[in-house]
């Protein structure tokens, strides 16, 4: 499984630590930034989610202040179910029920110890299918009815 991670300046110090995490379990990922400068979240949303919609890489990680801007920014590209997530619960069904693709979490509200956990739980559950599969294609069919 290969991931995209990405956040803006507000939570370089969390994707250092989630980055770190992932080179131990050997968990293959492509960092699209930033490492430094400033930048707007939703470019590096959109970066993240481009990976993904290509098929480039499988699951997502943006990472900014809160979470949330990610989340709003990712949300707005086809195909993209991004979850802002800050407890293990929503993690793991965010997967199992609504076959999120990215998970945003923000460095000013989480611990890093949490958010490993959290990274963790997104990597290794699946999604159970079945009646969820039909509302997840609802939420894709809204999209082309809005595009
Ligand atoms: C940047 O200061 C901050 O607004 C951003 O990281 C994020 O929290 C937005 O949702």
């Amino acid at each position: 499984m290969k991931i995209a991670i990405g956040c803006d300046h507000a939570a370089i110090e969390l994707k250092k630590a989630i980055m770190a995490h992932l080179d131990e379990q050997g968990v293959e990922y492509q960092n699209l930034g930033t490492d430094g400068d400033p930048c707007d979240y939703p470019d590096m949303a959109e970066a993240v989610a481009g990976k993904i919609t290509s098929g480039e890489c499988e699951l997502g990680i943006l990472l900014c202040g809160t979470g949330i801007g990610m989340s709003m920014a990712a949300n707005k590209i086809k195909g993209i179910r991004a979850a802002c997530c800050s407890d293990c619960f929503s993690t793991r069904y965010t997967r199992l029920h609504n076959d999120a693709n990215i998970l945003c979490m923000g460095e000013r509200v989480i611990g890093k110890g949490l958010a490993l956990e959290l990274v963790d739980i997104f990597l290794s559950t699946g999604f159970e299918g079945g009646r969820h599969q039909r509302r997840v294609d609802k939420i894709t069919a809204l999209e082309e009815k809005e595009s």
